[in-house]
């Protein structure tokens, strides 16, 4: 590719290109045992077997009444799968395995300090818990089917439950990453129309007890501006009848929730039988405008989706231990930590704190200490663990069989050193690729059918029909060595029913870009737009590249550039903001700042505290920059459009290419001195 050509796209031009083509194949003591061996399941789900092939996904859970039609297609894009089928998802987390299960380890979690005791939740006692939660919510709480819920929860025990209970309500929930901010959550509260909100007094983060309740009073302020009044706060404790928040509770809003437990002690919830298509929970996202965006998902299909996915992806079976490192604040634990591994009946492990708490070696006892032989984390994850403590795995007796990689592209480098030390040389890997709004994975090798290649997702997952495109929706073809826009051809039952309050910018961001009928009710003519740019080889693998939007993603966590600068432009010095991303050994990107200032100020470091202090408030300590840099103006083409692509490829220290007709091209070279000139300093002064 050519420097010219570099500053065309954002992230995608920018990701790191590598070239990787040596296969590693799975050992046979994992075909051995692996839940999925059959290379037909991918005739099976050809797109001459389109939609029906799904039923076999479907099949998996237990419905309380069978569907009819499985894919109507009459108000594309919006695509309904199972229709008329009922069925609960918290009844086919939990009730479903008691008989066989119910003295088995749903959830085992591990608190960050090493020396309190983990909590063992037996599906049985998890089946107790949930009840007397839902018991709580509808009683209580005054929730019914339909309502909308805001969870904003640490990695808890409680958060599951709460989620569960939720769904066994038929109540939608929406939980928000506990690391966001008041702010942040507040506006979410406000989006989704919740009333109620679910948080906790405090949590363990790098050997501090952290407040997290004034969270909570700052997110029921912001929604309350925005019109959404908050008429209940349920605290859960995280030492029970110890308070453990310096914030004081608000009287008749805010209760504690083990103290209300106490009347509903052995309560029994029956599961409300949902339809299919009902919505089982909202996950916010962020995308090009300034609003994050509420993911809807269904409860049939995304049920039917995430617990194939993990049975034959993850590869978990009920005598499985398995660890996702994920925040269940993303969307890959409500995937892959809570609904599709206790669909199967496995043992799940949480963890409350960081990785390299209080060394690099944690998680490696974590291992150690509860056998877990499935491992799922993302690349910054792996990168930070290689970084911290390169020969640690080495000295722990754990025993891998499957890897999972998720999040971001993982530098060839960087998979062999997670292929070797951390699984052993005896864990196959699997690079899932998808996203908050697909519910499941999207391309990944079958980890028992296909080699792995290091830096390549792989192929598209049974049922998924992935093409690479051009500008002008004509195909790349597989091996011509270009890049361009990765679509899917075809819906699948996991794929996101709306964006919550707003379907036409579901329509336009995800569709619109490749419909050439938007009457259409035939689903070829609605491929679906994931924002991600990708290579295909000849062998068919996909390799992603990064997003083509303006989303940044930040170890993995998805941020957008103009939700950035909205927080930027709140600091009363600021005139001007441009947000791009930069490279990170670490991170993979981190939001790179520049801001100009209005007349009459002076840069100075208080203004850039001030800059990252508000993104800080307003998003969250995730989206703190690399650097603010105070530049005397913008580059900007002649009709005023601030040109993002040379600032970024400033930031990364790339050739900006040909600014000979931008309106202010001595800025580009001044703005270049500045920030290529000096490097240590983490702030212009
Ligand atoms: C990126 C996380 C390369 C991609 C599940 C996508 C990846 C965005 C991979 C979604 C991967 C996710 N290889 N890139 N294996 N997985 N991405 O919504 O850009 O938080 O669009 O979902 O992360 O991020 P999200």
């Amino acid at each position: 590719m050519t420097n010219q050509d570099e500053v065309q796209v954002s992230e995608a031009e920018i990701a790191v290109h590598w070239q990787e083509e040596k296969l590693y194949h799975p050992s046979t003591s994992f075909i051995a045992q692996a839940n999925m061996t059959d290379p037909g399941i991918y005739d099976r789900f050809s797109l001459d077997n389109f939609p029906e092939c799904f039923k076999e996904y479907a099949d998996l859970l237990t419905w309380d009444k069978y569907w009819h039609t499985t894919l109507d297609t009459s108000d594309a894009p919006f695509f309904k799968w199972f229709v008329g089928g009922r069925l609960n998802a918290s009844y086919n987390c939990i009730d479903r395995h008691l008989d066989e299960y119910k003295n088995k380890a749903a959830i085992i979690w591990v608190p960050e300090p090493e020396d309190e005791p983990h909590e063992i939740l037996t599906y049985q006692e998890l089946y107790v818990r949930v009840n007397e939660f839902a018991a709580l919510l509808r009683d209580f709480a005054g929730l019914k089917t339909g309502d909308r819920v805001t969870i904003h929860m640490p990695m808890v025990p409680e958060l599951p439950i709460a989620m569960l209970a939720c769904a066994r309500l038929g109540v939608i929930h929406s939980v928000v990453f506990g690391g966001f901010s008041g702010r942040a959550c507040g506006e979410r509260i406000a989006d989704s129309g919740s009333r109620v909100l679910i948080t906790m007094d405090g949590y363990y983060r790098n050997g501090k007890l952290l407040n997290h309740k004034e969270k909570a009073d700052r997110a029921a302020s912001v929604a309350s501006a925005e019109g959404q009044e908050v008429d209940k706060v349920l605290v859960w404790r995280r030492y029970r009848g110890k308070y453990v928040s310096e914030t004081p509770m608000v009287e008749g809003r805010d209760f504690f929730v083990d103290d209300l437990l106490a009347d509903y002690r052995g309560a029994r919830v029956e599961p409300v039988s949902m339809p299919a298509e009902a919505p089982l929970f909202l996950m916010y996202t962020s995308g090009t405008t300034g609003r994050p965006k509420g993911c809807q998902h269904s409860t049939g299909g995304y049920l039917a989706y995430v617990t194939a996915t993990s049975k034959y992806v993850q590869d978990i079976h009920p005598t499985d231990v398995y660890w996702c490192m994920a925040d269940i604040g993303w969307i890959t634990g409500h995937s892959y930590i809570v609904y599709g591994p206790l669909a199967l009946a496995a043992t799940s492990v949480m963890y409350e704190g960081v990785p390299t708490y209080p060394d690099p070696g944690r998680p490696w006892r974590i291992a150690e200490r509860l056998d877990v032989n499935i491992f799922h984390t993302a690349p910054t994850t792996v990168r930070m663990l290689r970084k911290a403590g390169p020969d640690e795995p080495a000295k722990y007796n754990y025993h891998f069989k499957h890897m999972t990689t998720v999040g971001e592209p993982i530098e060839p480098e960087v998979w062999r050193w997670y292929y070797e030390v951390i699984g052993k040389g005896e864990a196959v890997i699997v690079d899932t690729w998808w996203q908050t709004e697909t519910g499941g994975f999207l391309c990944s090798t079958m980890p028992a059918i296909h080699p792995m290649k290091p830096g390549s997702a792989g192929p598209g997952m049974p049922g998924i029909h992935p093409l690479v495109l051009d500008e002008n929706g004509n195909p790349i073809p597989a091996g011509a060595g270009k890049a361009g826009n990765i679509v899917i051809q075809n819906p699948w039952p996991g794929q996101f029913q709306t964006i919550w309050g707003d379907p036409d910018r579901f329509v336009e961001t995800y569709f619109a870009k490749y419909n050439k009928n938007p009457d259409s009710k035939d689903w070829r003519d609605w491929p679906y737009f994931p924002g991600d740019a990708a290579v295909q080889a000849a062998d068919g693998y996909f390799r992603i590249l990064g997003r083509v939007d303006d989303v940044i993603n930040v170890a993995g966590h998805r941020l957008g550039t103009k939700e950035l600068e909205s927080a930027c432009l709140t600091v009363e010095e600021v005139a001007e903001a441009s947000v791009v991303p930069i490279n990170d050994e670490l991170k993979g990107k981190m939001p790179d700042i520049y801001i100009s200032l209005k007349p009459g100020y002076q840069p100075s470091e208080e203004i850039q505290a001030k800059v990252v202090r508000s993104i800080e408030t307003t998003i969250g300590k995730i989206a703190r920059p690399k650097h603010v840099w105070i530049v005397p103006d913008m580059p900007k083409t002649r009709s005023g459009k601030i040109m993002r692509r040379v600032l970024a490829a400033i930031s990364n220290h790339m050739d900006v290419g040909d600014v000979t007709t931008l309106a202010n091209p001595e800025v580009v070279e001044t703005v270049r001195q500045m920030v290529q000139g000096d490097r240590e300093s983490e702030f212009y002064g």
